[in-house]
């Protein structure tokens, strides 16, 4: 009896992949590159389930029903490029490879190219939601050859997170659309947890609110929104420490670490001219962060000062959600920005309402914020800043000025805000008529005779800036 599907990677999302489809009803294959592992899986969790393991790879290969599909849950980067090469000889013509892994979108496109010139298609696919949206229904964000997805669209749509409106999983577009949309979401993700990380630190050091009072905030803040990243910190600043019994919040250190998307989601921006400022800020808070060392020898050279607490009769914390508000909404609205210009640089046709559906459960940036997204989307199709289009305008305006209020009561009380900081000058920017661009043009024409336009006449022009005499 030949099974539906083969996984190799029997790391933490294979694992949980292999059960999601076993309990559909999905006969899976297993593999992993150290025996122990996949032993160890077939002994324990896969025990009495529909799941095969092997322990080689063409025994693998052999025992899948044709057409055969295999996804890749490994590492990224070279061990995918392996792992084909080792698998390529073993397959035939119309055999599917889906690489749920975190690709950079570039190598995607590689080995679509490179499948398909051996006879293979190839799905690059994002799949999103972490150990626990692996095994009970993640947001799969695929891409590739449409073939490929006929054949296992089925079997995604039936694993992934389902919601009224149909589960989160759909064919997103040609070559690198599947894993360039993860990219995004991931640099999403990154925005969104900066501007919460703010917030907390508003509220710790500003208002110096204990753990278990910010846990309630978040919680109520969270009621309407519900966010997934705002549900998990909600627990973690609920956490006890088991050995001290202290807030373990209190206790991780300031150091975050990163695996690239992030990275990744800025590199790609910078190329196509697409400003993600609160994603940058995101990306260059942890960069800064890690610098741990060098930012404890420099903490007394500059502010003398402990930092001061917001004081006043305001309510700082019906200010700091707005902050959060903005900022957050800011990281979706940079993102579906990238996605809609990388679609036609890319040629990837995606449709941005259906991303924006299939974000909508499973994931780590799931919120209703989404539904909001839908609707902007389709309000204004035209216009790609959501921040200006209905029903998010209206919130932003009211809340860009409690925003201007704690950044400001915020950088006195000696705190960095780098993601709050960037979105709302990101707003004040996208609706200012008049910037000091000017003066670039000024300077760019000074030292390099790039010449600039004028605000009263058409063409280009260039001053003689140096009198020679
Ligand atoms: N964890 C998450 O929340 C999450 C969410 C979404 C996407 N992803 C992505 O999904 C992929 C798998 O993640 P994971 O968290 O399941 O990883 P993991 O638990 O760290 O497992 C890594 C897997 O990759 C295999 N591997 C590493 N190098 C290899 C090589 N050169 N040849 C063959 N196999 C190799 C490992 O095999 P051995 O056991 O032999 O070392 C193991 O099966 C990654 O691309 C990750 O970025 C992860």
């Amino acid at each position: 009896m030949k099974t539906d599907i083969g996984i190799i990677g029997m790391g933490v999302m294979g694992q949980n992949l292999a059960l999601n489809m076993a309990s559909k009803g999905y006969g899976v294959s297993v593999y992993n590159r150290r025996e122990n592992r996949t032993r160890e899986f077939a002994e324990n969790k896969a025990k009495k389930k529909d799941i095969i393991p092997t322990y080689d790879l063409a025994e693998f290969v052999k025992s899948l029903d044709k057409p055969k599909k295999i996804l890749l849950m490994i590492k990224a980067g070279s061990p995918v490029d392996e792992v084909i090469a080792k698998l390529t000889p073993l397959l035939d013509e119309g055999d599917v490879i889906l690489d749920g892994g975190n690709s950079n979108f570039r190598d995607t496109d590689r080995r679509v190219e490179e499948a398909n010139s051996r006879g293979l298609l190839y799905l690059g696919t994002g799949i999103s939601g972490g150990e626990y949206g692996a095994r009970h229904g993640p947001s799969i964000m695929p891409g590739g050859n449409e073939e490929a997805y006929d054949l296992v669209g089925n079997l995604l749509e039936d694993i992934a997170a389902q919601i009224p409106e149909g589960p989160c999983c759909a064919y997103l577009g040609p070559r690198s659309a599947g894993h360039y949309v993860k990219m995004v979401h991931n640099g999403i993700e990154y925005g969104v947890m900066e501007s919460i990380a703010e917030a907390y630190w508003l509220m710790n050091k500003g208002l110096n609110m204990e753990p278990e009072d910010m846990s309630s905030t978040f919680e109520k803040w969270n009621e309407d929104l519900d966010s997934y990243l705002m549900e998990i910190t909600v627990s973690v600043l609920k956490e006890e420490d088991e050995k001290t019994g202290k807030p373990l919040i209190n206790l991780i250190l300031d150091t975050a670490e990163q695996k690239g998307t992030g990275k990744w989601t800025v590199q790609n921006a910078l190329e196509l001219g697409v400003p993600v400022p609160t994603i940058s800020a995101a990306v260059d808070g942890r960069f800064i962060s890690s610098r741990k060392r060098e930012r404890k020898n420099n903490s007394d050279k500059i502010f003398l000062e402990k930092p001061a607490r917001l004081t006043g009769k305001s309510n700082w914390t019906e200010k700091i959600h707005d902050a959060l508000y903005l900022s957050t909404v800011s990281a979706y609205t940079q993102g579906i920005y990238l996605l809609n210009v990388a679609s036609s640089e890319y040629e990837y046709d995606l449709n941005l309402d259906e991303v924006a559906r299939i974000w909508k459960d499973g994931c780590i940036i799931r919120s209703n914020l989404l539904d909001e997204a839908q609707k902007g989307l389709r309000n204004d199709p035209e216009n790609p800043n959501l921040l200006f289009v209905e029903p998010f305008l209206s919130n932003v305006k009211d809340k860009s000025v409690s925003t201007r209020e704690i950044l400001s009561r915020g950088r006195k009380a000696g705190l960095a805000l780098p993601a709050i900081s960037s979105s709302l000058d990101y707003l004040v920017e996208f609706s200012s008529a008049y910037l000091p661009a000017n003066m670039i043009q000024a300077q760019r024409d000074f030292f390099g005779a790039h010449t600039y336009q004028r605000r009263d006449r058409e063409g280009y022009f260039h001053n003689e800036w140096l009198d020679d005499n």
